[in-house]
């Protein structure tokens, strides 16, 4: 039974990584059209940031979660602005990658390509800069562009970065994210996205680092908040834009990043947006309840209630893998989920998987209700399984013990193969079924 447990847990892991990197994919190569940008996984065949030595599934999974873990503490921190900020795990694996998806952009003039992570919780957007300290190789290069430009301590743009101080030339300022310590020149330069060149984009050019947390090519903050992307495209994209981030069993493993009005979907199920001025950043939403098969869970109202002061509520978060769902809640969707499972099928746990099963199971749907728009999760987002099916487990978790978090984060292991629509303007999240590859 042992043998073939792990047997089968090492085949999910090569689906989950290894066969993808066999072979070249052509597509990686296709340039961006228009306003859509690619969307890759870290560990797809376009990405250079796959693993490159094997682990066992197990050790995948639990390097994910362990990700995780620091990306809750860290969103933790973002929705209780006055408290400082909490300390960071320390943990003993080597986390692979921050967030799990990547963009191409172009930087400077001529254009420079880098692999950016896209994160929806932040405003920013880092770029790692020739002379790093703490960076990974590729870097841009700002002395090969003739359009990048420091910005000085003068600049209307420096008195928005937290703590600004005044270096030889430019505006600079230091910055936390996840575990890592960033510092960072505040200077402008042209990105490109697919075609759309932003003149004068303002941008950190990262000069040192320390930590494991920032993504080897840089960050491309999707937030809403001052500086952010949103904000200085607001003639071109008009601060909305949507995403399919493709799964990870995907074989193509591309999704779209698609900026601006421009070609979003007009059938798609919309949420209000709600808005926390504490963390401007974050993509609220109301969730109303959660429905496991047929049965409305029976979980404190309080414990799903938007709270501007605590920080409470329901994000959207597209760095985070697996749903996060505060305490109560998360063990009434899992009783409920186990009942309709059956008593009789042996229930075992995989890392902070409490509710996995080693025979084949048939998963009750779950729904999320939020204001105006419920959303049924079909089992690819529900359940993480290995090829042969033999081991599954329900792909969410409650928020870890060391974490004293009050939000709720959908993650994208439940957004993947759905467009995520952000319509800022008219304050709404839409989303709607889409096969992404
Ligand atoms: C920011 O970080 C740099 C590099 O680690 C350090 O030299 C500088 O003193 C820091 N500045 C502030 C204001 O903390
Ligand atoms: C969502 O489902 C609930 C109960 O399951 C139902 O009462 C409600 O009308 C539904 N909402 C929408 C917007 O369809
Ligand atoms: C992957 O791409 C190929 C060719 O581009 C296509 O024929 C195939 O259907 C795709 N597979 C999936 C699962 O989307």
């Amino acid at each position: 039974m042992k043998i073939l447990l792990s047997l089968s847990l090492t085949a999910l892991f090569l689906i989950l990584c290894f066969s993808l990197s066999q072979g070249f994919n052509p597509k990686c190569d296709t340039p961006d059209r228009g306003s859509n940008l690619q969307v890759f996984h870290v560990f797809s065949p376009c990405s250079p940031f796959r693993p490159s030595t094997p682990l066992s599934w197990e050790e995948s999974v639990l390097q994910m979660q362990a990700k995780d873990q620091a990306r809750l503490q860290y969103l933790s921190s973002l929705a209780v602005a006055k408290r400082k900020s909490v300390v960071p795990i320390a943990s003993g694996r080597q986390i692979i990658q921050s967030p799990t998806y990547i963009v191409r952009a172009k930087i400077g003039t001529p254009p420079q390509t880098l692999l950016m992570a896209m994160d929806t919780s932040n405003d920013a957007a880092w770029i790692p800069c020739t002379g790093c300290v703490g960076c990974s190789a590729t870097v841009f290069a700002p002395p090969k562009s003739t359009t990048f430009k420091p910005l000085d301590c003068n600049s209307a743009q420096c008195k928005q970065v937290p703590n600004p101080t005044c270096g030889v030339r430019a505006c600079s300022f230091n910055i936390t994210y996840g575990s890592s310590t960033i510092a960072s020149n505040l200077v402008q330069d042209t990105i490109t996205l697919a075609t759309d060149p932003v003149p004068a984009y303002t941008f950190g050019c990262i000069v040192k680092t320390t930590g494991s947390s920032l993504p080897p090519q840089g960050l491309l903050g999707l937030g809403r908040g001052p500086l952010s992307l949103l904000s200085q495209t607001q003639n071109l994209y008009k601060s909305t834009f949507s995403y399919c981030l493709p799964s990870f069993k995907s074989p193509n493993f591309s999704g779209s990043l698609r900026l601006g009005p421009i070609g979003q979907p007009i059938r798609i199920k919309y949420t209000p947006l709600l808005k926390n001025p504490r963390r401007s950043s974050l993509y609220y939403v109301n969730l109303i309840a959660i429905r496991v098969g047929r049965r409305v869970v029976d979980v404190p109202p309080t414990a799903l209630a938007f709270n501007p002061t605590t920080g409470a509520g329901t994000i959207f978060d597209s760095g985070t893998v697996f749903t996060r769902l505060v305490e109560p809640v998360y063990l009434a969707v899992r009783n409920e989920f186990r009942r309709r499972v059956g008593k009789a099928v042996p229930v075992t746990t995989l890392g902070g998987f409490d509710t996995c099963y080693a025979v084949p199971i048939i998963a009750p749907t779950i729904t999320f209700l939020f204001s105006g728009m419920n959303v049924t999760l079909p089992p690819d987002n529900i359940l993480i399984h290995s090829t042969a099916g033999s081991i599954s487990c329900l792909a969410m978790a409650a928020a870890p013990d060391n974490v004293n978090s009050v939000l709720n984060v959908i993650a994208n292991m439940q957004q993947q193969n759905h467009r995520i629509l952000i319509d800022v303007p008219n304050s709404r999240l839409g989303v709607a079924r889409e096969t992404c590859t």
